[in-house]
């Protein structure tokens, strides 16, 4: 059993790692679906040089990110330390790396900005708009690795899965699957479903990575939600992650009742519970919503990294 490591890096003694390369996977403002109104929406893949010697993390791990400076809010109260928090995002890439080596680590980070409702510009995230202009040969500052929870079955686990996700909730299951069905740390032979929703259908990023492996897997199951494109078969509404859940409702009711295990991560926040409703729905649970997610969570069913 591998027990994950947490906290190697802290704040007051960081591991300083150079960025590879930065690539962004969602089409230039009003270049691709999404209207020039709506604003930017920046998906960057960063890769970074980490030994995995000296930082040995599970896939579903986040790492910390110091951004450089000080924070005007923390300078403005006074206080001691005005260094930048701590932002953690998931780490995408398999333990092992792709390409099977253990020198590089990867992330999946959408610039975290807000638009007014004519597409204006109104505030920008600092640390997801400090990492999406990094640039090759620069360092970053790391802490972590950080979470003990929300990771894959290690032993000869064989229900089925389902890996749901929102926007850059999509960032550990690239490594995730990678570990289930190529990596094959587990002899696994259940049904893998990841069910991952986007705006539009050009920013379903990694798109031709799940595909390829679904031509590989016939026990696995690549499944989009594009809400702005797409109307779900139930009200003619948007499509979302949980619409999908409901048309899967047979099978949710079965790995629900079998020991099957549901993953959960992304944003926006009403999203898990919308998730977690289909699944008490699918399941015909008389269990209250806290006393269903609470079970499935005792019994390692239910791993949930909303943010
Ligand atoms: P911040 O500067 O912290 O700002 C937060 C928000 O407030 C932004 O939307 C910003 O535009 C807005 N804002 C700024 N100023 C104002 C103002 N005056 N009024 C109103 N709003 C304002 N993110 C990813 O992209 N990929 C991941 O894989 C990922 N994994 C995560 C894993 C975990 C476990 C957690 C907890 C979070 C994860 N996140 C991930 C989210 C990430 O940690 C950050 O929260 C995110 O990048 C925003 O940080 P920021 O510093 O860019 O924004
Ligand atoms: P929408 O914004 O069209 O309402 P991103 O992080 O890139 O913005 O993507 C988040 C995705 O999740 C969008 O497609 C968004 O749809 C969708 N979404 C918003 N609210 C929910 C919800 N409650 N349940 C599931 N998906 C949601």
């Amino acid at each position: 059993m591998l027990t994950p490591q947490i906290n190697l890096f802290k704040k007051s003694n960081p591991l300083i790692v150079k960025v590879l390369s930065n690539l962004r996977l969602t089409p230039e403002r009003g270049k691709g679906k999404r209207p020039f109104a709506e604003g930017d929406s920046a998906i960057h893949r960063i890769t970074l040089s980490v030994d995995h010697n000296v930082y040995p993390y599970l896939i579903g791990q986040s790492a910390g990110v110091i951004p450089p400076g000080e924070d005007p809010e923390k300078l403005a109260k006074g206080s001691a330390d005005p260094a930048y928090t701590i932002r953690l995002y998931s780490i995408a890439s398999p333990s092992y790396s792709f390409g099977k080596t253990k020198d590089t680590i990867e992330f999946i980070i959408k610039r975290d900005d807000v638009y007014d409702e004519s597409g204006n510009l109104l505030y920008k995230g600092v640390c997801s708009n400090y990492i999406c202009d990094l640039k090759p040969g620069d360092s970053v500052t790391m802490t972590g690795p950080a979470g003990k929870k929300f990771l894959l079955p290690q032993t000869d686990y064989q229900g089925d899965i389902f890996f749901c996700a929102t926007g850059t909730g999509i960032a550990p299951y690239l490594g995730m699957i990678e570990e289930l069905l190529e990596h094959k740390l587990i002899q696994y032979q259940g049904n893998v479903y990841v069910i991952y929703g986007a705006p539009y259908s050009d920013e379903i990023v990694l798109r031709d990575y799940f595909e390829s492996i679904a031509k590989k897997h016939p026990n696995f199951k690549f499944i989009t939600a594009v809400s702005r494109e797409e109307k779900n078969s139930f009200d003619g509404g948007k499509q979302y992650i949980t619409h999908r859940l409901r048309e899967l409702a047979p099978q949710v009711k079965s790995a629900v009742e079998g020991n099957g295990k549901f993953y959960i991560c992304g944003g926006p926040k009403g999203m898990e519970k919308g998730v977690i409703e289909e699944m008490i729905a699918a399941s015909k649970s008389t269990l209250s919503y806290e006393e269903f997610k609470k079970d499935l969570e005792t019994k390692d069913q239910l791993f949930v990294e909303t943010y």
